[in-house]
């Protein structure tokens, strides 16, 4: 049999399954990931202890030399492995949060060559080593059959003319590599009372009837803007 697919159209996907939630502290990221379906929580902060799904805290461990013991990217890998071949009732890993993971990979990469940063690496050797384990996280998460949330926190850029714009505090050049690999990027924010979400960036119009999975579809129905209303067809001839 050929490698090569029939030559004729496919549908594409039509659920999005890799979410990217960013917003300041407090305004219900943590909140919004929990009620993804059947969530596994890989957490950094600590916060998402308070929540019920259950969690695993992803770390460096260091021997009593200050050396590196197990590294985060091992850890990850070992979840990553388990959940793609182990029986289990996960639909939903939630990287909660985003920028701390990035954080920990720097750190494990520094304490395996022994430096305090990724530039004392020569050659770019670090930040290469970086980028292929995130690449390399990010890849094997997409591949699994779940949905996958990344959480970040919020930052703020200032243009020349003194506007400030609210951004996804993850770096920019992290930031391309996650969302690269995502569907739908959602920002919170409380304001007064109010929990509010709004999409920022959306790979393509997600139609309720495209929708696949019945437990994803009131997720996204509570987001204003993820589902864009059905387009009715009108037959030839009927005018
Ligand atoms: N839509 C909502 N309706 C009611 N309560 C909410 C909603 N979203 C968040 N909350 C409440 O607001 C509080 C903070 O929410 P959450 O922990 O999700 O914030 P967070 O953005 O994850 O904060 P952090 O960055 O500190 O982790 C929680 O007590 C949560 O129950
Ligand atoms: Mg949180």
């Amino acid at each position: 049999m050929s490698v090569l697919p029939k030559n004729e159209p496919h549908k594409p996907a039509g659920t999005p399954r890799n979410f990217f939630i960013w917003g300041a502290t407090m305004s219900g990221k943590s909140f919004l990931a929990e009620h993804f379906p059947n969530t596994l929580v890989l957490n950094t902060d600590g916060n998402s202890a308070m929540g019920t799904a259950p969690s695993i805290q992803i770390r460096n461990t260091r021997k009593a030399d200050g050396s590196l013991d197990q590294s985060c990217i091992k850890q990850l890998d070992e979840i990553i492995l388990a959940l793609g071949t182990e029986a289990n009732t996960y639909e939903t890993v939630t990287l909660d949060v985003i920028d701390d993971i990035c954080g920990l990979i720097e750190q494990a990469v520094c304490l395996k060559a022994g430096v305090e940063a990724l530039a004392d690496i020569g050659y770019g050797k670090g930040y290469a080593m970086f980028n292929s384990a995130l690449q390399g996280l990010v890849m094997d998460l997409k591949a699994l059959p779940l949905n996958v949330v990344y959480i970040s926190r919020e930052g703020e850029v200032t243009d020349d003319n003194n506007v400030t714009t609210k951004i996804p505090s993850l770096k920019t050049k992290y930031y391309n590599v996650v969302n690269g690999n995502c569907d739908l990027v959602i920002h919170t924010q409380h304001v007064g009372k109010n929990y509010l979400r709004n999409v920022t960036e959306i790979r393509r119009h997600y139609h309720e009837s495209q929708i696949d999975d019945p437990q994803l579809l009131p997720i996204l129905k509570a987001i204003p803007g993820a589902l864009t209303p059905e387009t009715k067809t009108v037959k030839a001839g009927n005018k």
